[in-house]
């Protein structure tokens, strides 16, 4: 079978994980892209030399020149800046967004049947961005965000119930900022859903709001401990699960950052939102039934994230 090829575009400290995964995982030849050609080369070398630990002909290249990225098959991208203590993922927009600029015309002009996977934040209005510049079908691209999110749900659920966070499946929608919708609804233990456990004593009302208010802050809790940078390891692994799913056909239903045309009343904005993904990219969005206490939150999501859309809409 033909290799996949791998193009991760920054390779900074997910990026460098995404490469060391993807490498353990055998997913494909790696491509590590940084503006810093230093940072990208070093790196690619330093993963060269673990390659003798797993053995599995993986090749990696660094590089800083867009033409090593030709006919990928998918992209991550997780070039920009991460967040410092005391900023918002908002206050990155302006930096970010010369960013993908740059990245948009790479991988349009290189690599322009990619699946791409964006990861720089402001996360929902990146890949608006991206879209945008690269004039890519909205199929093939997509941001992580719910995966991320759902996963930080999930740990603290655990925690909280000391039940296996591989028995929780938790749906976090709406956009990746702090007002993220972490659904009690559709999320589940063991196949029952969280206000059924309440209902059953399992779970406080009261405990599950702190919960929910520690998920929707989930990144600036880990931005602010390390007082330089942001989460990296559960970023990458999202990332990845989304990738392979494309890669290896999986048809997983993730929750993602998705291009809405009609869907959930939204039009032109990415908000995510539970989909499968598939060889053909984003194959399905499913449309949950929302109450109307849930959809007031979804919306008041969505406001947030129309708002930023609007400024970027002003700068493309
Ligand atoms: N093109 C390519 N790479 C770039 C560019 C560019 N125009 N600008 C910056 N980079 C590179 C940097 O050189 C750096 O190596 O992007 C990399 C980013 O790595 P880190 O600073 O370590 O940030 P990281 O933790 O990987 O997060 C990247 O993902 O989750 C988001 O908020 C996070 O926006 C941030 C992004």
């Amino acid at each position: 079978m033909l290799k996949k090829k791998i193009a991760l575009i920054g390779s900074g400290n997910i990026g460098s994980t995404l490469a060391l995964l993807c490498a353990q995982k055998n997913m494909g030849d790696i491509i590590m892209f940084d503006v810093f050609q230093g940072v990208a080369r070093g790196k690619s070398l330093d993963l060269n030399q673990t390659l003798n630990f797993i053995n599995n002909g993986t090749k990696i290249i660094g590089t800083s020149d867009y033409k090593d990225i030709a006919d990928a098959d998918v992209c991550l991208v997780t070039a920009g800046f991460p967040r410092k203590p005391g900023m918002s993922r908002d206050d990155l927009l302006l930096k970010n967004l010369e960013v993908i600029k740059s990245v948009a015309q790479g991988i349009k002009t290189y690599a322009p049947n990619a699946f791409v996977i964006i990861v720089t934040n402001p996360l929902d209005v990146m890949v608006y961005a991206f879209l945008k510049l690269s004039g890519f079908n909205a199929n093939k691209v997509i941001g992580m965000a719910g995966v991320l999110d759902s996963a930080r749900f999930k740990t603290f659920l655990s925690w909280e119930l000391g039940i296996s966070s591989n028995d929780i499946h938790a749906f976090v929608l709406g956009g990746h900022g702090d007002e993220m919708v972490p659904l009690k609804r559709f999320t589940t233990v063991g196949g029952i859903s969280l206000v059924e456990l309440i209902s059953m004593g399992l779970l406080d009302e009261d405990k599950l709001d702190k919960i929910i208010n520690r998920t929707r802050r989930g990144g600036g809790e880990i931005v602010n401990l390390l007082g330089n940078g942001s989460a990296y390891y559960a970023p990458a692994f999202s990332a990845i699960t989304m990738a392979n799913s494309f890669l290896n056909n999986e048809k997983r239903l993730l929750a993602c950052a998705c291009f809405l045309q009609g869907e959930y009343n939204v039009n032109g904005l990415f908000i995510g939102v539970p989909a499968i993904i598939g060889i053909n990219g984003v194959e399905k969005i499913l449309e949950l039934k929302l109450l109307k206490d849930e959809r007031q939150k979804f919306h008041q999501s969505i406001l947030s994230v129309q708002n930023v859309v609007n400024t970027v809409d002003k700068l493309i």
